[in-house]
């Protein structure tokens, strides 16, 4: 075989492959760079964001449907860098409730950043929220149980995913049985890393979400900061509202303000009445996840997890 030293004997000595040569022996040394192209054809917009869109595209070499995340174009380089950063942050998780992330890349001629996760089936929850509907409490456990254990994986890992909230929230089904609701939390565009990110520069996240501590320019927050927005996540899709409706479209100075002072209503005030002891149970979950003060929510994700299953059996 070509390229190949024999068994026994001295090695041969000849000229390097050429082009042609190379594909026939399958054989590449170690440490060598081996440069692949992947093709996606794109089939419609998922959704639009500030800073990208996301569309549904086919990968024919893998007979399969991805999500393709494009960033916008002339996008600063700190933006480019968070983007390739969500993708390698997310594309090294493995849990059942985090999507898979594909691959990674730049589009050659137009430097278009772009990254491919599985295609997920189904809708986010503020889709559900924005249509109205509400989700009965025991499907409202199961979904906020499975995005706890999902959080509690990435803060065991301390990643802050920093942008909690129903639109990245997403309901899918088992493939094989349909009847079981299967959640998958996305969107680590914003997330940081406590061992390795430096304080951020800038305010990131969702005003309508954020916790008290996160509003402050170079603040200090840690893991408790996700239970705080998934206490307000939890209000929202549990009533129907949010629970500063009242002031939803105010400036975003106005909001960050509301998160550190202001103290929502129960969220019983907007349910119609039911047992007592649940009623109770609920009040308690949302005063308690969403505290001011980080110290009084729960510990992790783990005991706000038992609190929110504990609901069923109030
Ligand atoms: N893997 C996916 N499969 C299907 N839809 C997705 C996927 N990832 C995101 N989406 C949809 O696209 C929306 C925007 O994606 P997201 O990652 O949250 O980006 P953005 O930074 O724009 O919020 C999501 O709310 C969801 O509805
Ligand atoms: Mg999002």
């Amino acid at each position: 075989m070509p390229g190949l030293a024999p068994l026994d004997g001295p090695p041969l000595v000849r000229a390097p492959l050429t082009p042609e040569e190379r594909p026939i022996t399958g054989v590449v040394r170690p440490g060598v760079q081996l440069a692949t192209q992947k093709f996606y054809d794109v089939v419609e917009c998922i959704a639009e964001g500030g800073m990208g869109r996301i569309y549904r595209a086919y990968d024919a070499s893998m007979d399969r449907y991805v999500a393709l995340k494009l960033l916008k174009p002339d996008m600063p380089e700190y933006v480019r860098k968070r983007f390739r950063r969500e993708a390698v942050i997310a594309a090294n998780f493995s849990h059942p409730n985090l999507p898979r992330v594909l691959d990674v890349g730049t589009v050659p001629g137009s430097g278009l950043e772009w990254m491919t996760m599985e295609y997920l089936r189904g809708r986010d929850l503020g889709r559900v929220v924005e249509r109205g509907r509400l989700i009965p409490l025991p499907l409202l456990v199961d979904i906020y149980s499975q995005t706890l254990e999902a959080l509690d994986y990435i803060h065991t890992r301390k990643i802050v995913h920093c942008d909690i909230k129903p639109d990245n929230i997403f309901i899918t089904r088992d493939s094989y049985d349909r009847r079981i609701v299967v959640i998958k939390l996305i969107d680590f565009g914003v997330s940081r890393s406590l061992e390795t990110d430096e304080v951020p520069e800038q305010i990131a996240g969702d005003p309508l979400y954020m916790a008290p501590e996160q509003t402050v320019y170079r603040g200090e927050f840690d893991h408790r900061a996700d239970l705080y927005a998934l206490g307000i996540s939890f209000f929202e899709t549990l009533t129907g509202r949010h629970p500063f409706q009242d002031e939803i479209n105010s400036p975003v100075e106005q909001l960050l303000r509301m998160q550190v002072s202001r103290v929502p209503d129960p969220p019983s005030r907007w349910l119609p009445p039911g047992p007592p002891r649940q009623v109770d149970a609920l009040d308690a979950l949302f005063a308690k996840a969403t505290a001011k003060d980080p110290a009084q929510r729960f510990a992790d994700a783990r005991s706000m997890r038992r609190a929110i299953r504990a609901l069923l059996e109030a």
